[in-house]
C-alpha cells in the first residue's frame, strides 16, 4: 500500500491544502494527514478543533486519514511505516526552504522521500495567516476556505460575518 504524509499547521486548513490533499490522493491508497502540534506556533484553533474540521471535510473519502505528531517527521515517518512526504509548492521561495527539509529529512530517515506538488495558481499566494487576519477584520474568506472553517474563524474572532 502506498502511503504519504501531507504535515502542516493546519490552523485552519485552506482550500489550497484541500487542493493539494486531493491531487496527491490520486496518486497514493492512502494520504495521511499531519498536524504538527507545534508549541512555536500560537494556533488559534486547538488541535481537536483543526483535526474535526479536516475529518469534516474529508469524511467521504476512506483514503484520507487525520493524525496529530510531535517530534520530527523523519522519525514518525519511521515509527509508522511512511515512506513519502507530500509537499506543495506555492512559488519559487517556497523552495529553498523546502529544499533544506527535504534534505534534512532524508538525512534523518534514509528511507523518505519528498513530493512536491506545485500549487494551483489561483492559491499560490494563500496561507492560514492571511485567511486568519481577512477573518480577524470581517473580510470575506469564503473563497479560500470550506463554510464550516470560515464560521470557526469568525467565531474565534467576533466578526461581523458571522
Ligand atoms: N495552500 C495554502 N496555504 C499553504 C499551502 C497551500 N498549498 N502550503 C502551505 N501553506 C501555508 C500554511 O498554511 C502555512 O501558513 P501559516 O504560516 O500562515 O500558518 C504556511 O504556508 C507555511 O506552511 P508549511 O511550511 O507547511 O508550515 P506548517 O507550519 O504548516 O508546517 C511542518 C510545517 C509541520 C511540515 C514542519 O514544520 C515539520 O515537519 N515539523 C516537524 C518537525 C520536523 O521534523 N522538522 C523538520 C526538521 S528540518
Amino acid at each position: 500500500m502506498r502511503i504519504a504524509i501531507y504535515p502542516g499547521s493546519f490552523d485552519p486548513i485552506t482550500k489550497g491544502h484541500i487542493d493539494i490533499i486531493d491531487r496527491a490522493a490520486k496518486m497514493f491508497d492512502k494520504i495521511v494527514i499531519g498536524i504538527f502540534d507545534n508549541n512555536q506556533k500560537n494556533p488559534l484553533f486547538s488541535m481537536q478543533q483543526r483535526i474535526n474540521m479536516i475529518k469534516n471535510i474529508f469524511k467521504d473519502n476512506t483514503h484520507v486519514e487525520v493524525i496529530c505528531f510531535k517530534g520530527l517527521l523523519a522519525d514518525f515517518t519511521r515509527d509508522n511505516n511512511i515512506s513519502v512526504v507530500i509537499r506543495g509548492l506555492r512559488a519559487v521561495s517556497d523552495f529553498e526552504y523546502e529544499f533544506q527539509m527535504a534534505l534534512t529529512n532524508k538525512k534523518l530517515n534514509a528511507n523518505l522521500e519528498t513530493v512536491f506538488i506545485p500549487a494551483r495558481e489561483y492559491y499560490t499566494y494563500l496561507s492560514s495567516s492571511m485567511v486568519k487576519t481577512l477573518a480577524r477584520y470581517g473580510g470575506d474568506v469564503s473563497p479560500f476556505v470550506t463554510d464550516e472553517v470560515a464560521t470557526a474563524l469568525y467565531v474565534a474572532y467576533g466578526s461581523k460575518r458571522c
